[in-house]
């Protein structure tokens, strides 16, 4: 590798290396924000790097509480054995941000990014306060050298701010590199995306220092993952790759889903061509699952933050044509529910619907930005009764959702949502039963006794496309479904109960 010092062309050579404390014992790593990026990417870290200690540190003491617990803060397959394994050996969790900053030699700011909601970029840009706010301590704590790494999502040049924060308020003597290194875990499967990444990618300075520190971070890294998969860039490619990546794989969906009402007019099933049109190896299969819209707490919130950009660089045709990925996932969104209204013959007021799946992908209790949310609100607003049931997600979380999304209370909303402790329960006496989550345990549940239990005639909406609809309609349900026309003859196989 050859870098930049004062002007002067330099070749990186093993001496270089050495510095990067291959084997030094007592390397440390801190890591600021205990969340679904954070946690789990330090568990692994810890798991296959047994010399490298790595705290992490949050400023919710509940947070922290649950990671030291046996109940961990989030549900991830595979997360909490690993957890236990290594706690309190070369894993810890912490309040005490300070001395996990001081003791560290190298830094990941994981904290959340949100959409702001408030002032200029309302909406649209991301909320940088939280990583201004870690900075911030990074600078005012540490006593010697560090590297810091941005693996939060952040906008691009967010590591240019980084560094003139850690410039302005560090302490005499201590100098820092700033690398970004962005995380492309997703949830639910996120302990196998961090074992076998499809690659790491590390942004940094194209200097000598920023070479090292890269070559820090790279270390860490090739403990487990190919040297082959860890790629380097500039810092601003390495942040807007991010941003890219996770822009293109909602842009699929979105596409996919307007084919889904194209199919939904004229007989074609979209599984069908999104087979026929995934086998193209140019274009690939995956990420092609119509749905009723993508949530989580990414895909929106970067799209956002590219259209942004795009604003922020006069380039408005650029951020008319990302803005219309969201639009097209709210419009999905709104049409699933105008779906149900529609065949449930032009109202749902007073009816009983029973919603399965709250969380916004199965595999996890994350509920940020999740379709089924704006389904319920959807339905709530025209008077609907809903019996919500998710193998993972809290009471209090559907809740604390949906009060936000409609402004009521809790008591507000109890009036007309109750919360099934399974499936069965939330479909008894209902008129119909709305797939918005794709848990493996819904294809497994046995229809024929849940179709015995709802009222006549019984709709079934599935909006994941996971349930097996030639055999529901020969149980007597009326089937709808996301990117396939109904069936003409259904209502008719209707036994009264
Ligand atoms: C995403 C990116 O995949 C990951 O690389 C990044 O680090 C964080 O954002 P995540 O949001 O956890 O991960 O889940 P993902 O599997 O990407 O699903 C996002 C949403 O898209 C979910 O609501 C999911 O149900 C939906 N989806 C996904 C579809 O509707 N159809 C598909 O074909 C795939
Ligand atoms: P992500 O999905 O990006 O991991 P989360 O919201 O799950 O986001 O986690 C971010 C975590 O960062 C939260 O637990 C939050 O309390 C924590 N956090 C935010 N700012 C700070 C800070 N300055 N110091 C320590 N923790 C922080």
């Amino acid at each position: 590798m050859s870098t930049e010092r004062n002007g002067k062309q330099k070749n990186l050579d093993d001496d270089d290396l050495d510095e990067c404390q291959h084997d030094n014992p007592t390397f440390r790593i801190c890591c600021i924000g205990a969340g679904y990026v954070g946690g789990p990417t330090c568990a692994i870290i810890a798991s296959k790097c047994p010399h490298i200690q790595v705290t992490v540190v949050d400023v919710s003491a509940e947070r922290i509480a649950a990671w030291n617990s046996d109940h961990l803060p989030l549900f991830e397959p595979g997360l909490e054995g690993i957890v236990k394994k290594i706690r309190n050996r070369n894993l810890f969790f912490s309040t005490d941000t300070k001395t996990a900053i001081r003791e560290a030699d190298l830094i990941f700011i994981s904290v959340n990014t949100p959409t702001k909601s408030y002032g200029f970029g309302n909406g649209r840009a991301p909320d940088l306060r939280y990583v201004e706010e870690a900075a911030r301590q990074i600078a005012h704590t540490a006593t010697s050298n560090k590297i810091v790494v941005e693996k939060s999502t952040v906008p691009v040049k967010a590591a240019e701010s980084i560094k003139t924060i850690l410039k302005t308020n560090k302490q005499p003597g201590v100098s820092y590199q700033v690398l970004s290194n962005p995380e492309f875990l997703a949830e639910g499967s996120a302990i196998s995306d961090l074992l076998a990444p499809d690659r790491v990618l590390i942004g940094g300075d194209e200097t000598i220092e920023g070479s090292l520190a890269i070559k820090k971070l790279a270390w860490i890294y090739e403990h487990w993952v190919p040297k082959e998969k860890i790629l380097t860039t500039n810092t601003w490619s390495s942040e807007l790759s991010k941003l890219v990546a996770n822009a293109f794989l909602a842009q699929r969906i979105s596409s996919i889903n307007t084919i889904s009402a194209v199919c939904e007019a004229t007989g074609a099933s979209v599984s069908e061509v999104a087979k026929a049109v995934g086998l193209d190896s140019r274009i690939g299969n995956k990420f092609l699952n119509a749905s009723i819209g993508f949530g989580g707490s990414c895909f929106q919130k970067d799209v956002y933050n590219l259209i942004y950009l795009a604003e922020s660089l006069k380039l408005e045709p650029v951020a008319q044509y990302w803005l219309q990925v969201i639009k097209i996932n709210d419009w999905q969104r709104e049409r699933f529910a105008q779906m149900i209204v529609q065949n449930l013959f032009g109202s749902v007021s007073s009816k009983k619907i029973a919603i399965l799946g709250f969380a916004f992908k199965k595999d996890t209790a994350d509920t940020r930005e999740s379709s089924s949310i704006y389904v319920c609100r959807y339905l709530l607003a025209e008077g609907a009764s809903l019996h919500i049931y998710d193998p993972k997600v809290s009471v209090s979380r559907i809740f604390l959702d949906l009060s936000e999304q409609t402004g009521k209370t809790e008591d507000e909303l109890r009036e007309h949502v109750q919360i099934a402790n399974d499936a069965y329960e939330a479909a008894k006496d209902s008129h119909a039963l709305v797939v918005c989550t794709e848990w493996d345990e819904f294809k497994q549940l046995d229809y024929q006794l849940i179709y015995s239990t709802m009222k006549k005639p019984s709709f079934i909406f599935d909006g994941r496309l996971i349930l097996d609809h030639d055999q529901l309609l020969s149980f007597g349900f009326n089937v709808f479904c996301i990117g396939k026309k109904p069936p003409n003859n259904q209502y008719m196989n209707q036994s009264p109960r």
